[in-house]
């Protein structure tokens, strides 16, 4: 087991974490002001989402500059102090490399753009004619360049410019930057989209937007390979890369150690489960079935194949998983510990999303005025441009938008939750005031302190490392229920999903009269000696650890 395989890791958004300076958006400094809080949570690594220069028109995800800090969030001294001050408590600092795209503003581009022979033309991928392939943000893949006559390809927006990484000296160029940041001692690499960087050479289409061309292309694996020798060897790193529609199998091969590519993946199958006919932006359900037989296919099949999770409910392009998959009412509390105990059971490395461990909800914007994320505006744009009526584009993006979890983190019931002195760059909930680390902080029985106990469990359970994951009643349409089996021992993971009580009964053995049981957790104060017969409470859950006699 390595290191990194009992850790857990915190995302920072650090437009939206602490502002130190009193600005509308955060700063590094203000993540150092919060180390101290980190700390005491109990977390091992930051993954801090891009500070480097950019434009900021996708919030950081369009860099100009690899070796400069966007002036917003401070300087290169703020940045050594942050990767210092959080060594010093033990925690190290994941860096978000996003290197399928530049933005065009980035020198590279700029030359690129400027003539059909310069050097760097072939950094970027030109052709003179698009084809059908869609942008993920909505549109052409392709933007036209007037000034040379071609069109350029753009995955995302139309000012992130794909790099072509056939071209050796992108490869270099990249794994060069990368390096930079190792050396200045950063802690591992968050790889944005990077299932995506090796595009087919023909640029086939068909009748869909084209993902299934692009996503975990011909040499996507070499070139992780290349990269784990010109920047991983030899270092303790903790890579995880971001995979876009991708595959169990390509997953496998990304993080198996033998395959010498990354630590682990991310994947996002099991957060399509309220985009019916796989389209996101319309309101929906969520399909509880499809979520635990996703899960669960992941848990069994990384686990048999080798490879290595990484496991989230959250994270800035995603709504609060409380208000999807919970209930941010009545059972917010109930409902905000169950679902943290039913991920953190799970084999991988979980990831908690700022706010997360407070139970924090989405902000419930009605109007498009207060959204500031450039795919919720482009979406918003195109529906309305294809008649689709106000009410019925709101009811999505407010259930969709990335926004939903891009608002302030709620320190306190101070003006901005005590986020900064000065109005914020995006609203906040008006449940700001009752939900925010202060209030938790001194409460054994808020959410944060349940969040703070998941993360210790994860070091003092072993069977979470390693036990075999069995999914017990997978139909039921209620309640997931896991093993995590050992030798003589196992832990059982119950998690009623629903606002209503409830009656299951396990399979045989799995619980039996002559086993001891401990409590390692449960949402409810009044732990019970628990038989093969469960009645389980609103948004019940707890985990019992087993030992045969
Ligand atoms: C990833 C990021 C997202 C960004 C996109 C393009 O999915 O998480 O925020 O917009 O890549 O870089």
């Amino acid at each position: 087991m390595q290191d990194w395989q009992r850790s857990v890791i915190y995302q920072i958004y650090p437009k939206s974490f602490h502002s130190h300076a009193g600005n509308p958006t955060g700063d590094l400094l203000g993540v150092a002001a919060k180390l101290d809080y980190l700390q005491w949570l109990g977390v091992d690594c930051l993954w801090i989402t891009p500070f480097l220069r950019s434009p900021q028109r996708d919030n950081g995800y369009d860099i100009s500059d690899y070796y400069a800090i966007d002036p917003s969030y401070g300087t290169m001294a703020d940045c050594e102090l942050l990767i210092a001050e959080a060594g010093k408590r033990g925690i190290k600092l994941m860096l978000d490399i996003v290197v399928n795209h530049t933005s065009i503003e980035h020198t590279w581009f700029q030359q690129a753009r400027s003539s059909l022979d310069n050097p760097y033309r072939d950094f970027y991928i030109w052709r003179d004619q698009p084809n059908n392939w869609e942008s993920k943000f909505g549109g052409s893949a392709w933007e036209y360049e007037a000034q040379t006559g071609q069109y350029f390809l753009h995955l995302f927006d139309h000012t992130q410019a794909d790099l072509n990484w056939d071209n050796p000296k992108v490869r270099a160029e990249v794994f060069k930057l990368m390096r930079f940041w190792r050396d200045k001692g950063v802690g591992g690499f968050r790889l944005d989209v990077i299932n995506l960087i090796s595009k087919p050479a023909d640029f086939p289409a068909d009748n869909t937007d084209g993902r299934r061309f692009y996503t975990d292309g011909p040499n996507v694996h070499q070139y992780l390979q290349e990269m784990h020798r010109e920047v991983f060897e030899d270092h303790d790193l903790i890579n995880v890369g971001e995979m876009s529609s991708t595959s169990l199998e390509h997953c496998i091969r990304y993080s198996r150690p033998d395959s010498r590519e990354l630590s682990m993946t991310f994947n996002f199958h099991h957060l399509k489960v309220d985009y019916p006919n796989m389209q996101k932006w319309v309101r929906a359900d969520f399909d509880f079935l499809e979520l635990k037989r996703i899960l669960s296919d992941w848990q069994t099949g990384m686990q048999t194949g080798g490879g290595w999770n990484a496991l989230f409910w959250c994270n800035h392009d995603q709504p609060r998983v409380v208000s999807r998959f919970g209930d941010d009412g009545e059972h917010r509390v109930v409902s905000a510990k169950m679902l943290g105990t039913a991920l953190h059971f799970l084999q991988g490395t979980p990831f908690i999303y700022q706010g997360e461990e407070l139970g924090m909800t989405n902000p419930g914007f009605e109007h498009i005025e207060q959204y500031r994320d450039v795919e919720t505006l482009n979406i918003y744009r195109l529906k309305r441009e294809a008649g689709e009526s106000e009410a019925s584009s709101m009811a999505a993006i407010m259930q969709k938008s990335r926004d939903n979890s891009r608002t302030p983190m709620q320190w306190s019931a101070q003006p901005n939750a005590g986020f900064s002195s000065t109005e914020p760059w995006i609203g906040l909930p008006a449940s700001a005031t009752q939900i925010n680390v202060e209030n938790q902080l001194d409460d054994t029985t808020s959410v944060l302190h349940h969040y703070r106990q998941l993360i210790a469990s994860r070091r003092s359970e072993p069977l979470i490392q390693d036990g075999v994951y069995r999914q017990l009643l997978p139909t039921h349409k209620q309640v997931w229920v896991y093993l995590r089996e050992g030798d003589g021992e196992r832990l059982l993971v119950v998690n009623n999903f629903y606002g209503a009580a409830c009656e299951v009964e396990l399979p045989e053995r799995v619980i039996t009269d002559c086993m001891l049981q401990r409590q390692v957790i449960s949402n409810y104060p009044d732990g019970e000696v628990r038989k093969r017969q469960l009645f389980l409470r609103p948004y019940e859950s707890f985990v019992l650890h087993l030992t045969d006699h």
